[in-house]
């Protein structure tokens, strides 16, 4: 099939784009680089022998994204393209809404005219909320409490209207717990400006002696060892998630939520002992005051993913840590 993925040159775009070729499909890519760089498409050729159509153009571009359908036989859409820091979604919301949410309408609108409706989305495991219990079920009622779990709620609710509007539509809302590793390449991996808000970026960053010290937001959480816990899912897992979510849309009408996770809680400090083991460095960290908007636990119910995509993630933390810290030293060396 030939697939447009919007933000492929991203993290996880990136990763699915590899995934996609490796499969055999042709790849199209719309990406405005405004979190990532152009060198990522060697990074895929390199991986993959095979180089993907690259657009160099904003979602929000009506016109654009009419031509891109109209040079293109589109048959289903990856979409990725969107702004994802918590923090700064709160000091510029408008920003927010106006790239996550008039992104997706002006994508769905050019994907109508095309004739195309089969659509993966980025969803968040942030829109389960402060007030549901471990583990997480798609099936529980959301919330959210900052504007860029609203984009993600929003959108959710925006293509779920579009698919009971007109049943020829295809979409897949995939509610994605917290993606991190790297390719097993070390081509690829994540790389963020600046300081990183996550936490597997820091340790990285701290493993590589570029920052000086992790600090642990808390660590009197209703825990085993009072640390937060996540649904840590290595980023290949991740990608081969988006391909069953495709065959999804191949074979079915109608819309699915389903989480992609591994069901699996590993805390702060036992993630920081899994990248010490990994890379062979210590990492020093300090316990600091709870970061806000945090919640003590966060891991999804997998049965769905298994059920209806016939998906399950395959790496543990041992082979996120060795993929993502092979990632930083090749970084390292560079
Ligand atoms: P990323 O920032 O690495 O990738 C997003 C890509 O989209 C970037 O390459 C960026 O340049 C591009 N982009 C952003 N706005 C655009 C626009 N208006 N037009 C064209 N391109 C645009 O992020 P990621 O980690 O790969 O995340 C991909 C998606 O998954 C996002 O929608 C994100 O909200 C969602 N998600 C990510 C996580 C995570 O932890 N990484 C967790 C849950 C959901
Ligand atoms: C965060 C976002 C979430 C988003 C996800 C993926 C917040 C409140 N939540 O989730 O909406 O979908 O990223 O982008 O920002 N931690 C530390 N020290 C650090 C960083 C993190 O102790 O320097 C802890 C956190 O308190 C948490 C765990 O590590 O317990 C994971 O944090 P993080 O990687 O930021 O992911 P989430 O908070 O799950």
């Amino acid at each position: 099939m030939k697939i447009l993925v919007t933000g492929g040159m991203g993290f996880i775009g990136s990763h699915t784009v590899c995934e996609l070729l490796e499969g055999g499909h042709e790849v199209v890519i719309v990406d405005n680089l405004c979190n990532s760089s152009v060198s990522v498409l060697d990074d895929i050729q390199a991986i993959t022998h095979a180089r993907p159509v690259f657009y160099q153009e904003d979602i929000r571009d009506k016109a654009a994204m009419d031509r891109i359908f109209a040079e293109n036989k589109i048959d289903a859409v990856i979409h990725f393209a969107g702004l994802k820091a918590v923090g700064e979604s709160v000091r510029m919301p408008l920003e927010y809404y106006h790239n996550n949410i008039t992104g997706t309408l002006v994508l769905c609108d050019a994907m109508r005219k095309g004739g195309c409706k089969r659509i993966v989305f980025s969803s968040s495991a942030t829109v389960y909320g402060m007030n549901n219990t471990v583990p997480f079920r798609e099936d529980m009622p959301t919330s959210c409490t900052n504007p860029y779990g609203w984009t993600k709620m929003m959108l959710e609710q925006i293509l779920q209207d579009l698919a009971v509007s007109d049943p020829e539509w295809s979409v897949v809302l995939l509610r994605y717990f917290n993606p991190i590793g790297a390719h097993p390449s070390g081509i690829i991996g994540e790389n963020p400006n600046g300081i990183p808000n996550n936490l597997f970026p820091y340790i990285a960053r701290v493993a590589a002696g570029t920052l000086p010290c992790l600090s642990v937001f808390g660590n009197d959480y209703d825990t085993p060892d009072g640390t937060g816990v996540r649904d840590y899912i290595h980023v290949v897992d991740l990608a081969e998630g988006h391909l069953k979510a495709l065959d999804w849309t191949v074979a079915n009408r109608g819309v699915e939520i389903v989480n992609l996770g591994t069901s699996r809680g590993t805390s702060v400090l036992e993630l920081v002992a899994a990248f010490e083991k990994a890379s062979g460095v210590k990492i020093p960290y300090k316990i600091t005051e709870r970061r806000p908007g945090d919640i003590a636990s966060c891991y999804a119910d997998t049965e769905k993913a298994a059920r209806v995509l016939g998906w399950k993630a395959k790496y543990n933390i041992e082979d996120m840590c060795r993929d993502g810290w092979n990632y930083t030293a090749k970084g390292m060396k560079k």
